[in-house]
């Protein structure tokens, strides 16, 4: 099959189109011919060789696919070949051919179209585990996302208004970004390059904090996200964006009744793949009822993710990107 992989050149990772063997369904997953994919920040990560992946040399990334089912593996009951899924994959995404756990694999209603269905299986189940199993929101709790006009933010930002939340807050780099953050649920804006990101959130919540922060960015974001912080408060750590990881001193923490999590879908893939699933069906509802939508605001041909990954990594995309294969 043909697909994206990872080759180093000159000290900077780079996408080439290869000849690389197909991958084989084994016990409890499923192959699935590749439509579309999502280019995310993870795959920025993987190009540059530093994403946390048991994957092997040829590194081929990518995790979210739209396709048909090709084969199927034992133990993978209810699914039929030629069937229309959705995916969150073992292996890499920018392929002809891509394998995934039957668990984390969801039939497609017709009404959800193929660029929507390459943005759901990650946003949506990121979104959704942020906001519920990590973050535990309560109806009524502030939270404050960071990142809310990017891939996964803009569906956080839409779930946790149909979760229940009150204030939402989101942050993003640049003016460009504030009408879509707020069409999508922010009740408030910041501009966090250049406002006082824990003054703005302290004045907006009465002095209180917020209750909830998804802390996407890590570096001195969060260490200003701590000082905004609401007592019995929860910041959860699920990415560093900065390209730093966040310091979280323990005593701020039993001081203030404060937690700190960690989560993380790609580490949920390997080892407990099943455990993601409510979150798909929970997300596939909210679109099959449209009170949730994929925001995607551009697309390439595969053949082209070296620019899609260039356009996430400069910070002008907003929504998820979105590779399509013909
Ligand atoms: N834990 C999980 O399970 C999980 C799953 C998926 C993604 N993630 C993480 O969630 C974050 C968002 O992922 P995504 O794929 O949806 O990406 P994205 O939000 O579409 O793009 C990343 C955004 O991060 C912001 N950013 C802040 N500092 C940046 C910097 N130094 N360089 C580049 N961007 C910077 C930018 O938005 P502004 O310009 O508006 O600040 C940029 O648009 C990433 O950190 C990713 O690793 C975690």
């Amino acid at each position: 099959m043909k697909a994206m992989v990872v080759v180093q050149r000159n000290g900077h990772g780079e996408l080439v189109l290869e000849d690389v063997p197909d991958p084989v369904a084994g016990e409890g997953q499923v192959a699935i011919r590749m439509e579309g994919t999502a280019a995310s920040f993870g795959d920025i990560e993987m190009r540059r060789g530093n994403y946390h992946t048991p994957r092997k040399p040829p590194v081929i990334p990518g995790h979210d696919v739209v396709g048909t089912l090709v084969a199927l593996g034992p133990g993978t009951a209810g699914f039929r070949v030629g069937e229309r899924v959705a995916a969150i994959s073992l292996t890499g995404t920018y392929a002809d051919i891509v394998v995934a756990p039957a668990a984390i694999t969801w039939s497609l209603p017709a009404e959800i179209d193929t660029i929507s269905a390459a943005a759901f299986p990650t946003n949506g189940v990121t979104s959704y585990n942020l906001l519920t199993k990590a973050g535990r929101l309560a109806a009524g709790e502030s939270v404050l996302i960071h990142a809310a006009a990017g891939g996964v933010g803009t569906t956080t930002c839409q779930l946790a208004k149909l979760l229940g939340a009150g204030t939402v807050i989101g942050t993003v780099g640049d003016e460009s970004k504030v009408d879509l953050a707020r069409s999508l649920g922010c009740d408030h804006v910041i501009l966090y390059r250049t406002e006082d990101l824990s003054s703005r959130v302290m004045s907006i919540t009465g002095g209180k904090g917020a209750d909830l922060i998804l802390d996407s960015i890590g570096g001195s974001v969060t260490e200003q996200s701590l000082a905004c912080l609401a007592p019995w408060g929860r910041i959860v750590a699920c990415g560093k964006s900065s390209g730093s990881a966040g310091q979280i001193p323990t005593d701020l923490l039993h001081a203030g009744n404060k937690s700190a999590i960690g989560y993380s879908t790609g580490g949920h893939r390997y080892t407990r793949p099943e455990a993601l699933r409510p979150a798909g069906d929970a997300v596939l509802g909210y679109l099959r009822s449209k009170e949730l939508r994929m925001v995607v605001n551009a697309q390439f041909p595969l053949s082209e993710a070296n620019a899609a990954l260039d356009l996430v990594a400069s910070r002008k995309s907003t929504g998820r990107v979105v590779l399509t294969n013909s």
